[in-house]
């Protein structure tokens, strides 16, 4: 097979040293580019990123250092060898600093120049070989696209692994909608020995009941009129495997009592079926709503209840887990540049501030809903508020206080209620959209004038600090108003 020839990239003003180099490198069996100045290099770069960039410290438009700069934070495999006539220390240190992996020295010595362009492609490739391998140990534990970084998830993982690896049958796992219950309950089985054999999922609210027990346990033939064939239940097909049963709450109380005797004696019986069928399953059940109100109001069975709950995972919502938020943003972003073939880097510092101070009751499929939504409009490097949904950006942007305001003698249809509790006096965005930053401004002003310029009582209104408030006033030149 023939190996495609590694690339090497070119960059120096002078046309003689371009020119011997190029010779050079193709003499070695490489393919080569030149470029004449950072311009030109940038230009090739982005269309075709080289395995090697040797780079002249000093070109006509920008300083190597700078250009280096540039290409690393663009893409990092790259191998970069710097060439200058005289080096300085402080250009050689900020190089190599910034990711470079070597010097040469002109004129040069073409033995070291070879073996030194050999060494950054040798080191290369061990390190694509090494993130492969990470990778795959990455996939093989599941833990990949898990994102815990707040100790409560932290935690919670630790936990969920031991599970995963113990002899329990039964998990339950609760929490909100979105906050990750079938990527965990994934995460049980794909960590647990039973990863080799099938996962399967069933969700009790999608299906309706009378369909839902030939789902779960097959029927044999003629068991009823449509029963043609014999057909296996997904207990069946989950055997050796786990068996997901989402939105357990959901489940009639005739199958709870079923499902009940699959937990007790891993046996079931075919619709229509004389005979037990004996499985060997584990059985993760996920629910968003309270379990123990359903069975004070006897739409749940006690004994399944107590059966499921001997190991519980509960994960937290959100808001209460804040320190998950930016890594699950990092995350997210990276998922969607892939997806996107976009190279986004992050989130503004306004969009960041915003982000960590909303409530996400949708939790973290909000969260991912939010970055994907802005990663499609964003055309900058950056996510700005201005592509967040509004109801995350109004949320942080509008004071929430309002209801301190000792005199506000004010019918309540003027106010909404906010999810925090505090009232939002009633607005409505004009079809052809208004200005964030202005609304602030009206409501800064409005807070000055309704305490006659009592910049503590109007901060407090706010709820915000003094100094932010001055801050606003001169930002928004209403440093004069009493
Ligand atoms: N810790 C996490 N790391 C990475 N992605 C996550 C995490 N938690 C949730 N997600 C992602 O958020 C989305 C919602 O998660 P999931 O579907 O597991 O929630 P759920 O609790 O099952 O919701 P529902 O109650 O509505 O069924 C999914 O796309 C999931 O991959
Ligand atoms: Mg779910």
């Amino acid at each position: 097979m023939a190996q495609e020839k590694e690339r090497i990239l070119v960059v120096d003003d002078e046309r003689l040293v371009r020119w011997t180099l190029l010779k050079k490198f193709t003499e070695w069996g490489y393919e080569v580019r030149e470029a004449g100045s950072a311009g030109e290099a940038l230009d090739l770069y982005r269309r075709e990123v080289p395995d090697v960039l040797v780079l002249d410290v000093r070109l006509p438009d920008l300083t190597g250092i700078e250009l280096l700069r540039q290409v690393k934070s663009q893409c990092d495999t790259c191998a970069v060898i710097m060439i200058t006539a005289n080096p300085q220390v402080d250009d050689v240190k900020a190089a190599l600093k910034m990711g470079a992996f070597d010097f040469i020295a002109k004129p040069f010595d073409f033995d070291e120049l070879r073996v030194t362009v050999q060494n950054a492609l040798e080191t290369r490739r061990l390190r694509a070989e090494l993130d492969t391998l990470r990778d795959e140990v990455r996939r093989k534990s599941g833990y990949h696209d898990v994102v815990a970084s707040s100790r409560k998830m932290t935690e919670l993982i630790e936990f969920v692994r031991k599970v995963a690896n113990s002899e329990a049958s039964t998990i339950l796992i609760q929490g909100e909608s979105g906050t990750g219950k079938d990527l965990i309950a994934k995460f049980i089985h794909y960590n647990s020995s039973r990863q080799g054999r099938p996962f399967v999922t069933i969700n009790c609210s999608a299906i309706p009941e009378t369909l839902m027990e030939a789902e779960l346990f097959g029927h044999e033939r003629g068991a009823f009129t449509d029963a043609k064939a014999m057909k296996r239940g997904l207990c069946e097909m989950a055997d050796g495997g786990s068996l997901f049963l989402d939105e357990i709450g959901e489940m009639s109380l005739v199958l709870q009592a079923k499902l009940l005797r699959v937990l007790e004696d891993q046996t079931f019986r075919r619709i229509g079926g004389v005979k037990d069928m004996s499985v060997n399953i584990r059985v993760i059940a996920a629910s968003n709503r309270d379990l123990e109100q359903a069975v004070r109001e006897g739409r749940f069975r006690e004994d399944l209840f107590y059966r499921l709950t001997i190991i519980p995972v509960f994960i937290p919502p959100l808001r209460q887990r804040r320190d998950d938020i930016l890594p699950l943003v990092s995350f997210f972003i990276e998922h969607y540049n892939h997806k996107f073939k976009k190279a986004l880097r992050g989130l503004s510092s306004e969009a960041g501030e915003i982000i960590l101070k909303y409530d996400w009751p949708g939790n973290v499929r909000e969260l991912k809903n939010a970055i994907e939504r802005a990663m499609i409009l964003e055309d900058d490097t950056l996510i700005r508020p201005l592509y967040l949904p509004f109801q995350v950006t109004s949320q942080s942007a509008i004071p929430s206080s309002m209801d301190a305001f000792p005199d506000a003698r004010v019918s309540e249809s003027r106010w909404t209620e906010l999810p925090s509790g505090r009232l939002l006096p009633v607005l409505e965005i004009p079809a052809r959209g208004t200005s964030l930053e202005e609304v602030e401004r009206e409501l800064v002003h409005l807070a000055l004038k309704q305490t006659s310029g009592n910049q503590t009582h109007a901060a407090h209104l706010l709820d915000i600090s003094r100094d932010a408030l001055r801050y606003k006033m001169k930002k928004f030149g209403l440093e004069r108003i009493s």
